[in-house]
């Protein structure tokens, strides 16, 4: 039986190395906060309570983690302090108590199902990840003893040479018996390389007391916090790897996987055939056998099984295709709702629009929906054909069956079943293109005489 679940993301940390007015956790991977990871990890989970500790000033971190409650961290004193100005939010919890930095976007919820399964199997106070990087560095060493059980995590600051020289180091996530949490920590002091409130300490004071500790280990993959913009960079590479495996294992077939870029929240139904060079922006849900050739951008979209999308189309918010709908080259389509069967397969800007069931939109038609000030629709009925070249200057509707010359621009309302032209009148005059070119050949001719 898995006891309840309170899960703290640690975010109050500045980010310095950033360079940024951002604070860090809000710097996005596959487009989703850095926070917003480790809280979908959390979820998974099914916590009774999610606490994120965030510092002063970071509204716009309690923003993007809403409904999530935070606290504010007054002073960055460490991480057992971080914690501890979570105790009030916790009050009466004494189920498990999982800690998360807000800034390690990679670690599975299995990972952390696994670490709380251990916990609970050896019943220890606490339970730690462990992973070992290539270069330990500044990381702190999982200290462990003779019976391969967790001994004390040691700061590198604060190690010996001999501790240093230990490969297994500590990724910061930390399982906690809620019993014990606020003890331990109440024991925890400074006196250390850098003055501060050691979580890890933690593990040392429950060994004293006689208290089990335990680690697991975890790939560095899963582990990597991000502190820098090249680490960004490597997480955003790490996850990208994973979504695009996931999908495909879903079904989806990538021509060039490493070319096509996906959002964490990208929905893609199976049979999906996604060429070179596609981006998949934020919310794009995409239904059953869609056919996506190379060099389209989505954003914001919809699109309904079966569709066939560019090259080189752009779906951008409120883009909703229906089934069956041929969006081609140089097609860019904006809160615009396409029904069945609707074609627009080459040039075109249908924004602020609703278009008919199998209505055809010519090449080279716009919606032009800015007036200067305000945005205005433009409705388009069923089986209309709209002719190449035109603009629709809206608010303007074209009625069911309608059609429009090519060219037109239509400003005015177009009744079901009416021919609308917007148009100068054609002129031809007969045998005046011959005339033309003679007098200039002769013109010619006489100039070059003299
Ligand atoms: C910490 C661990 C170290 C581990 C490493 C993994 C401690 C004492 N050390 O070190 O063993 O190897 O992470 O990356 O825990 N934070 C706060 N308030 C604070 C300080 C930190 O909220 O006062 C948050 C930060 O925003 C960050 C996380 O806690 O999300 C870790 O803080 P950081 O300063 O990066 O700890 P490290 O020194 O890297
Ligand atoms: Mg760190």
């Amino acid at each position: 039986m898995n006891k309840p679940l309170a899960v703290l993301i640690l975010a109050a940390g500045q980010g310095t190395r950033m360079k940024s007015a951002l604070p860090k956790v809000l710097h996005k991977v596959a487009n989703r906060p850095m926070i917003g990871h480790a809280l979908a990890a959390a979820q998974a989970l099914k916590p009774e309570r999610v606490v994120a500790v965030i510092g002063p000033g970071m509204e716009s971190v309690a923003d993007s983690v809403a409904p999530v409650p935070t606290v504010v961290q007054a002073l960055q004193r460490g991480t057992g302090d971080a914690v501890m100005a979570a105790r009030g939010a916790l009050n009466g919890f004494a189920g498990d108590v999982l800690v998360l930095y807000g800034d390690t976007p990679l670690t599975s919820s299995e990972t952390l199902a696994k670490l709380l399964a251990e916990r609970q199997r050896v019943d220890a106070a606490v339970a730690v990840i462990g992973m070992r990087p290539d270069e330990p560095g500044a990381y702190g060493r999982l200290v462990l003893g003779k019976d391969g059980t967790l001994d004390a995590i040691v700061e590198a600051k604060d190690a010996s040479d001999e501790q240093r020289k230990i490969t297994l180091c500590n990724s910061g996530v930390m399982a906690i018996d809620g019993k014990h949490l606020w003890s331990l920590l109440d024991a925890v002091g400074n006196s250390n390389a850098k003055h501060e409130y050691y979580l890890t300490d933690i593990v040392g004071i429950a060994r004293s007391r006689g208290l089990a500790c335990a680690a697991i280990e975890a790939s560095v993959e899963e582990m990597m916090g991000v502190n820098s913009r090249a680490e960004l960079a490597e997480a955003e590479a790490v996850m990208q790897r994973r979504l695009r495996a996931r999908h495909m294992a879903e079904g989806v077939t990538f021509t060039a996987p490493e070319t096509v870029f996906l959002s964490a929240d990208t929905e893609l139904g199976r049979d999906c055939v996604v060429g070179p060079f596609v981006v998949f922006g934020p919310e794009v849900s995409i239904g059953e056998g869609v056919e996506i050739p190379a060099f389209c951008h989505l954003a914001g979209a919809k699109v309904g099984d079966r569709a066939i999308l560019g090259p080189f189309a752009r779906l951008r918010p409120g883009a909703e295709l229906a089934e069956g709908v041929h969006i081609g080259n140089f097609v860019e389509v904006k809160n615009a709702k396409l029904a069945t069967g609707v074609k627009a397969n080459h040039l075109a800007y249908l924004g602020d629009a609703s278009v008919g069931e199998g209505t055809n939109i010519g090449a080279g038609t716009i919606t032009c929906n800015y007036d200067g000030v305000d945005k205005h629709r433009t409705e388009i009925g069923k089986d209309v054909f709209v002719g190449t070249n035109s603009s629709l200057v809206a608010p303007v509707t074209v009625g069911d069956g309608a059609m429009i010359a090519a060219g037109s621009v239509i400003t005015d309302n177009v009744p079901a079943d009416a021919l609308a032209l917007g148009r100068g009148r054609q002129v031809v005059k007969e045998g005046r293109a011959g005339a033309w070119k003679a007098q200039k050949r002769a013109a010619k001719a006489a100039k070059k005489k003299r």
